[in-house]
């Protein structure tokens, strides 16, 4: 861990704001019950942390996908690693994402989910970087918008290191 990290988001502003979101979900389905697909494995402290604020009930599920390329840049062709344990149909369910680059992995899950019949759909990402955007996705809850830095931290990794940061942060080379 040699590498310097300027903090861009600070752990007190992280979890406002994600209290905040969590405030706006339980109100949105305010007598009904919600279920938060984490997207392995960026959005796991975030859906973590999420679903302790969210105040009405919470399910979880958890999926994995990758995206085939060098790993630096989306290349727009996505693979599902793993699946969610259960059927979604009539729920509620809000896909918890960690960022929002491309929009290519977005794309694909909106895709694959909204052929199962959900009853709502919507995405929530931490973080967004509009700028990036390739494929036109509408956001209905988002943390933070950032520009076009690469972070890390809050469950986002620079080659599987820094995850457990609680703070976001960007890597000052
Ligand atoms: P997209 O398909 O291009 O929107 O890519 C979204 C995925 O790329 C995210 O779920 C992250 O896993 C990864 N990603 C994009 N930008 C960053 C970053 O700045 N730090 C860490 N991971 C990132
Ligand atoms: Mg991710």
């Amino acid at each position: 861990m040699k590498d310097n990290i300027k903090v861009l988001v600070e752990e007190k502003d992280l979890q406002k704001r994600v209290s905040e979101i969590a405030a706006q979900i339980s109100k949105d389905f305010e007598g009904e019950s919600v279920l938060l697909v984490c997207i392995l494995k960026g959005s796991v402290f975030f859906t973590a942390d999420l679903a302790r604020y969210i105040t009405i009930p919470v399910m979880l599920d958890f999926m994995s996908v990758s995206s085939y390329g060098n790993g630096t840049e989306s290349v727009g062709e996505i693979r599902l690693k793993h699946d969610l344990d259960d059927g979604i149909m009539g729920k509620n369910v809000v896909i918890v994402e960690d960022i929002i680059d491309s929009g290519n992995t977005l794309h694909f899950l909106l895709k694959i989910l909204g052929e199962r019949r959900p009853k709502a759909l919507k995405i929530c990402t931490l973080l967004d970087k509009p700028s990036r955007r390739k494929v036109d996705i509408k956001v209905d809850y988002t943390g933070f918008e950032i520009e076009d830095n690469f972070v890390v931290g809050y469950g986002m990794d620079y080659a599987q290191e820094y995850r457990a940061l609680p703070y976001i942060g960007m890597l000052d080379s």
